[in-house]
């Protein structure tokens, strides 16, 4: 259980004020919001590379080299325990959205976050209830025509024959989620960029900021006058560019966050006016 230190209190009604004074927040979230869900992260302790080392960067190389076999060892179910695909499903599979999901929720409903560009595929924003969201890096519940881009639910979707072409174009169908080496969608990273060239504040939620086109996003954001706020239980590479930095883990700061927000203040936040 977090302790509510007194400077930890002092930078929750500093990170609050300065919310309600901006007109278009965004948050970036990574691994680290999922956490609390009982998804591991990449890095630091207990995370998947840390544990099973870096992948290379060549999973889309190998997806383009033969779509076909890729597909059909998906069907064929070959990840085992002891393998970080694995472990990572396993926890996916039986996750669900934690306090810092639905803190994020009300702060959009309310007016406090205009946007959330995550990293995370494991599509518990959507199940928490947010409405402007973008992927960066993709979810794992969709599929994506690497020609045309079109998203559709895998839920449902028939897999005829392998490798499954895209019925608008006759593409080949992916996974939406985004592989090492495969570039962003252009039309995503497009909607990113423009999020982090239009807030006044930036929400750095559970992210260690080590891969980029998202790492860049915030530093983008600061350049261009946004204030930055971070939430994370440790330092990260971010941690100097920031106005306010809430240590903790974010399942709890969120909703000490959205209570001052709620609470806190007569000015009602920017957006609203
Ligand atoms: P990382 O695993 O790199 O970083 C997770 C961050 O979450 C770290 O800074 C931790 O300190 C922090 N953290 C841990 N527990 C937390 C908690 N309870 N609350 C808040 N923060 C906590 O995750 P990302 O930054 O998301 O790429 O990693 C970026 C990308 O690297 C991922 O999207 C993934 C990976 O390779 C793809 O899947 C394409
Ligand atoms: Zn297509």
């Amino acid at each position: 259980m977090l302790k509510l230190t007194e400077e930890l209190s002092d930078s929750l009604d500093q990170a609050a004020a300065l919310i309600r004074l901006s007109k278009h927040v965004v948050a970036l979230a990574g691994a680290g919001l999922s956490v609390e869900s009982g998804i591991p992260p990449f890095r630091g302790p207990g995370g998947l590379w840390t544990k099973y080392g870096e992948p290379t960067n060549l999973s889309y190389k190998e997806f383009l080299r033969d779509p076909q076999e890729w597909w059909e060892a998906r069907f064929r179910n070959e990840d085992r325990p002891g393998d970080p695909t694995y472990e990572l499903k396993v926890a996916v599979d039986q996750a669900k959205p934690n306090p810092g999901h639905y803190a994020m929720v009300e702060m959009e409903q309310q007016g406090f976050l205009q946007y959330v560009v995550t990293q995370n595929v494991d599509n518990l924003h959507r199940v928490a209830g947010s409405q402007n969201m973008l992927e960066i890096h993709g979810n794992r519940t969709w599929l994506r025509c690497l020609d045309c881009a079109d998203r559709q639910p895998r839920d449902g979707y028939h897999f005829d024959s392998l490798p499954p072409r895209c019925t608008k174009c006759g593409g080949i169908i992916k996974m939406d989620t985004v592989m090492f080496g495969e570039p962003i969608p252009a039309e995503v990273l497009l909607a990113c960029r423009q999020q982090a060239e239009t807030c006044d504040c930036m929400l750095l939620v559970g992210t260690s900021g080590t891969v980029n086109p998202a790492a860049r996003l915030p530093i983008v954001a600061k350049e261009l006058g946004a204030t930055l706020i971070e939430i994370n239980p440790d330092e990260t590479s971010l941690t100097p560019w920031c106005d306010i930095v809430l240590n903790g883990p974010s399942g709890e700061i969120l909703p000490l966050l959205l209570n001052r927000l709620q609470n806190g203040g007569d000015a009602e936040p920017g957006n609203r006016a």
